[in-house]
């Protein structure tokens, strides 16, 4: 199996949003990179929006070396064959079903050199859903970025049962090789960690507001001014190891069974559609709906200063 170094080369499969991000990510760690979209227009679309990605981070002092250097390492091909071909590692982005997701994989582990490592970016799906029947099945897996990847760097890198081990080292190796944080997740479940957690922090903050404890905007605040500022450097284990003055034990027998108790009253959410449509009414009276890409921007200006703050941060 691969053993990946600067001069590895990779390919993307998929040049929507997550994969011209990944395209971005892998080029500016040295790595040379194919893309290729099923789509034409998308395919020649994705060079401007890296340029324009490019050009944004290096003006953020988020990236050193030149665009144009970065740029240059990325080639848009224009079939799957082309893609697939002379690449150590692919990372697939193409749309979030099943039925797409089995036969891509079909095509590339056809398509490809037998020790390539085949990635998907699926949100949700385990791998053992789309590569069961596959002849290279033990060099597939799930490397799940968080959007976008070339600002929020944790991949969770999740193997079927039957991906090998070799397969696993290499893939952790590889996204610390591109400057990003893999996590392992040691069996496979829906939906990873991340979106397990944000699912469960989402349905709760439902739940709050559906039973009008507080306003979506003051339920926001309790993240931003409140939990989110920790959590944005360190983990709940972390904030609870520290938030009582002998450590978690400590932590926990304090608060430990009112927490329990909490947890019984904290019930599944359906996500009503007229919940949503309320939330949605409150939060176009605080940003109109015409404002939403302005914000967009907005939120990547702060994430590439909060990215700039956590470089200088101690280890
Ligand atoms: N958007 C997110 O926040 C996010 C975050 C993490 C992971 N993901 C995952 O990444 C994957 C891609 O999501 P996205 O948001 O980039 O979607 P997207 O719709 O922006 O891009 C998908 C691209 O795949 C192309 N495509 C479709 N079928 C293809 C095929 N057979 N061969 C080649 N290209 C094909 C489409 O033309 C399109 O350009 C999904 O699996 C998604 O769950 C998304």
């Amino acid at each position: 199996m691969t053993t990946f170094t600067h001069s590895s080369k990779t390919g993307v499969v998929g040049a929507g949003l997550i994969g011209r991000a990944w395209a971005m990510v892998f080029a500016r760690a040295g790595l040379q990179v194919k893309i290729f979209d099923a789509d034409a227009k998308a395919l020649s679309a994705c060079m401007g929006h890296i340029e324009t990605l490019v050009k944004d981070m290096h003006a953020a002092d988020l990236v050193q070396e030149s665009p144009a250097d970065i740029i240059r390492r990325i080639t848009p091909v224009s079939s799957l064959a082309e893609v697939c071909t002379d690449v150590d590692l692919i990372q697939e982005n193409i749309r979030e079903t099943v039925e797409a997701k089995i036969d891509i994989f079909s095509q590339m582990d056809a398509l490809t050199h037998k020790d390539t490592i085949l990635a998907s970016s699926t949100s949700w799906l385990p791998t053992s859903l789309f590569t069961k029947d596959l002849a290279g099945r033990e060099r597939c897996l799930v490397g799940h970025p968080t959007n976008p990847p070339y600002l929020i760097p944790l991949v969770e890198v999740s193997p079927a049962p039957w991906t090998s081990e070799k397969t696993t080292q290499a893939a952790m190796a590889f996204y610390k090789l591109v400057k990003q944080e893999p996590v392992l997740v040691r069996k496979e479940i829906h939906g990873f960690l991340l979106n397990r957690v944000q699912g469960a922090v989402l349905n709760e903050m439902l739940n709050l507001y559906e039973q009008g404890f507080a306003s979506s905007e003051d339920l926001d605040k309790v993240m931003k001014f409140g939990l989110g500022l920790r959590w944005s450097f360190m983990g709940p284990f972390e904030t609870i190891d520290l938030n009582a003055p002998d450590g978690v034990v400590d932590y926990a027998n304090r608060y430990g069974q009112t927490y329990a108790e909490v947890s019984k009253t904290q019930a599944d959410n359906t996500w009503s559609p007229q919940v949503i449509a309320e939330i949605e009414r409150e939060r176009r009276q605080v940003l109109e709906h015409n404002q939403l890409d302005a914000r967009s921007h907005w939120r990547d200006r702060r994430l590439m200063a909060l990215r700039r703050h956590q470089k200088d941060q101690p280890a």
